[in-house]
């Protein structure tokens, strides 16, 4: 078997957080239509419930990933470069996902969402590169 050190637990830390940020606004918009259908304030009791989890793992995702920069050590230029413009992409993930929390109109909420999920998207991506 291959041995468990720190480095296997940092990065499966990484990637749990990943999966709860992307997978988890992407599940929420498959439902969305469900939530809906069941009427009341449905939708928001569980967008409120789903971001109590988000910003858990989005925390976890800032922790582990300042570790991961700790553990590259020095690395090259293009590392760098798309290490640079993947925090940019995340600080704009987690911005659009604040501004979605305060939306009020469909409209606010539909382009906050989507900017939210597709730069969440492309920092899974430029990570999966990193990694
Ligand atoms: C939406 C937020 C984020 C997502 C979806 C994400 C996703 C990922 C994924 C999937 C990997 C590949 C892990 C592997 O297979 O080795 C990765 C690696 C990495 N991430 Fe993130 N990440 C996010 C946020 C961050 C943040 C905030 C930082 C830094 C503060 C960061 C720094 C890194 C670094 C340095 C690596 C390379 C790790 C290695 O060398 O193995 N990530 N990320």
């Amino acid at each position: 078997m291959l041995p468990v050190s720190l480095d296997t637990i940092r990065v499966f830390l990484h990637v749990l957080a990943a999966t709860v940020w992307v997978g988890g606004q992407l599940t929420m918009t498959a439902l969305l239509p469900v939530l809906r259908g069941a009427g009341g304030d449905t939708p928001k009791q569980a967008a409120r419930a789903f971001n109590r989890v988000a910003w858990a793992a989005f925390a976890v995702l800032v922790v582990t990933g300042v570790w991961n920069i700790a553990e590259a050590g020095d690395t090259p230029s293009d590392y760098q470069a798309t290490l640079h413009t993947k925090l940019a992409v995340v600080a704009i993930s987690g911005v659009a996902a604040a501004l979605h929390a305060r939306a009020s109109t469909r409209k606010g909420l539909a382009v906050t969402g989507a900017v939210s999920g597709v730069t969440a998207l492309i920092a899974l991506f430029m990570g999966v590169q990193l990694g």
